[in-house]
C-alpha cells in the first residue's frame, strides 16, 4: 500500500468510527444465564456506563489507526492492524447496546478521537518500543477500568456485562501481545498522566 492509500483508509475507518456504521466480525457475545428487566433508573446508569465504554472503544480505533500509520516497521503495522479489528467488533458490539438500552453515544466523540489519534501519533513518533508501551498502559488501564464496571453495572443487565467481561478478556490479550513484541516501560510520570486523561474522558462521557 502507499501512503496515499493508508491515508485514505484512516479517514474511512475514521468517518465509520463517528458515524457508527463499523460492523463486527465476532457475533455478539451472549449471557450464560439471562438477565431480568431493568427500571429507568437502572436501564440509565447502564446506558451512562456503555456510552463511556462506547467512548473507550472510539479513542482505541484513532489509537491504533495512527500508531499503524506512523510506524515503518510491517509487522508491528500488521499487529496494529490485528489489534483494530478486534476494537471494531468492540466498538460495534458497544454501540449496539447503546441502542438497546435507548442511550445515545457521546456528543464528543469527534473531540475524543482526534484528541486520540493524536496523542496515537505522538507515541509512534517517539519510536516502537515506546508505542507498544503505550499500548500497554492504555490496555491495562481500560481493563482495570471495565473490571469496575463489572461491579457497577445493574446485576440483571446481563446483555453489557457480557459484552464488558469479554471487552476485559481482549485488552489484556491486546496488552500481552505488545508486551511480547518489545514494549518498553513507561516512565511513572506519563502513566499517571494517561491515568488522568482517562479519568476527565470517563468522567464527561458518563453525562455528556
Ligand atoms: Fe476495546
Ligand atoms: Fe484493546
Amino acid at each position: 500500500m502507499t501512503s496515499i492509500d493508508r491515508l485514505l483508509g484512516v479517514a474511512d475507518s475514521a468517518l465509520r468510527t463517528l458515524a457508527g456504521t463499523q460492523r463486527a466480525a465476532q457475533p455478539l457475545p451472549e449471557p450464560v444465564v439471562p438477565g431480568g428487566p431493568l427500571d429507568p433508573e437502572q436501564k440509565r446508569l447502564a446506558g451512562a456506563l456503555m456510552r463511556v465504554n462506547h467512548v473507550g472503544e472510539v479513542c482505541a480505533q484513532a489509537l491504533y489507526s495512527a500508531q499503524a500509520l506512523a510506524t515503518r516497521n510491517p509487522a508491528l503495522r500488521t499487529q496494529f492492524e490485528k489489534a483494530a479489528r478486534e476494537e471494531t467488533d468492540h466498538l460495534a458490539w458497544t454501540q449496539q447496546r447503546l441502542r438497546e438500552l435507548g442511550a445515545r453515544p457521546s456528543l464528543l466523540n469527534p473531540l475524543w478521537y482526534a484528541g486520540a489519534f493524536g496523542i496515537g501519533l505522538i507515541a509512534a513518533r517517539a519510536g516502537d518500543a515506546i508505542s507498544l508501551g503505550f499500548v500497554v498502559e492504555t490496555e491495562r488501564q481500560v481493563e482495570q477500568h471495565l473490571e469496575s464496571h463489572l461491579d457497577r453495572l445493574p446485576r440483571d443487565d446481563a446483555a453489557s456485562r457480557a459484552i464488558v467481561a469479554r471487552m476485559k478478556n481482549d485488552e489484556a490479550g491486546h496488552a500481552a501481545s505488545a508486551e511480547q513484541a518489545g514494549a518498553t516501560t513507561l516512565p511513572a510520570p506519563v502513566r499517571w498522566a494517561m491515568r488522568a486523561a482517562g479519568r476527565i474522558m470517563t468522567t464527561t462521557a458518563h453525562r455528556f
